[in-house]
């Protein structure tokens, strides 16, 4: 996220808006007609994936599928630069998510195409953030904001990427977390030089009536270094009717999903629920972003 300045995050969501009835199927477009958007999956993904297909197929434009990192040569030894170097030559675009941190900046090294980030470790994940950002301008409100992020705000990307935009727009930030998962010290360090009002806590209950929007994420059990670590600090926080009682009537919950069991699901019923509309987001978003970086849209 740190490539994009305001101005250019809100020409995305601009284009994303007028790129909604494509991604509803209420009009057709034929925008990346001929254009191959190649899909490099090292990681599981429900949301990112098929939500880029979608936003391609919509667009006209055809995608290849590396599918199974099992099935591809890449368990022959192959690395992450050749296997780049050849996608970039049978396709228009590149999709990457990797588990390794830095991964979409070194592949964007090896590429003859653009290549966009769909996540890399624990770092970023900065397409999800623009359909974060999509849905509170929908949902809420983006000036003046009060958001808190809640869970494991030490793996989780989504967070950090969002930190960075958010601060752009002058949000006032809680973050909420066990101590063994708070946010890192550096990204804190960073948001409070740019004047930008941060607090931490380990209470929803404190925080719950004092906030616009409430992003809460999952524990991200792949990334701890041993099971038991994850055990002691997986059930720790979790929203649920009774707790949304104190929330302003306002209050939007977000969440990249999937979720494990930090949202109850009697919480789907609420007004409060926006998550699954926010998976949604996902195809217009995805949309504006292939139709700009292959330049159909400028
Ligand atoms: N939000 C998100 O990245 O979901 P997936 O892992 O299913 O793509």
């Amino acid at each position: 996220m740190k490539d994009f300045s305001r101005e250019e995050i809100d020409y995305v969501l601009d284009t994303a808006e007028k790129l909604e009835p494509v991604a509803r199927g209420e009009i057709r477009s034929r925008l990346l007609d001929g254009k191959i958007i190649s899909l490099l999956f090292f990681e599981p993904s429900t949301r990112t994936r098929l939500s880029f297909e979608v936003a391609a197929r919509r667009l006209g434009g055809q995608v290849l599928n590396l599918g199974l990192v099992e099935a591809s040569s890449v368990m022959k030894g192959e690395n992450l630069a050749d296997t780049i170097r050849v996608i970039s030559a049978y396709s228009d675009l590149i999709v990457l998510r990797h588990p390794l941190d830095g991964s979409a900046r070194m592949a964007s090294e090896f590429t003859s195409v653009p290549l966009i980030n769909g996540g890399d470790g624990s770092i970023n994940h900065p397409t999800q953030t623009f359909l974060d950002l999509y849905t509170i301008r929908r949902e809420s409100h983006l000036d003046g904001l009060k958001i808190a992020m809640a869970g494991d705000l030490k793996y989780g990307r989504t967070v950090h990427s969002l930190c960075h935009a958010l601060s752009l727009y002058g949000a006032e930030m809680t973050f909420v977390s066990p101590p063994e998962l708070r946010m890192p010290s550096e990204i804190v360090r960073v948001l409070r030089k740019q004047n930008i009002l941060v607090k931490e806590t380990e209470s929803l209950e404190e925080i719950i009536g004092d906030i616009d929007v409430l992003y809460m994420t999952r524990v991200q059990k792949e990334r701890f270094p041993h099971p038991v670590e994850y055990e002691k600090v997986s059930n720790k926080l979790k929203v649920t009717g009774d707790l949304l009682k104190a929330a302003a009537p306002g209050l939007k919950i977000l969440h990249p999903l999937p979720r494990v069991n930090e949202i109850s699901p009697e919480v789907d019923e609420t007004p409060h629920a926006c998550y699954l509309e926010q998976a949604f987001y996902g195809v217009p978003i995805r949309m504006a972003l292939l139709a700009l970086t292959t330049g159909v849209i400028e």
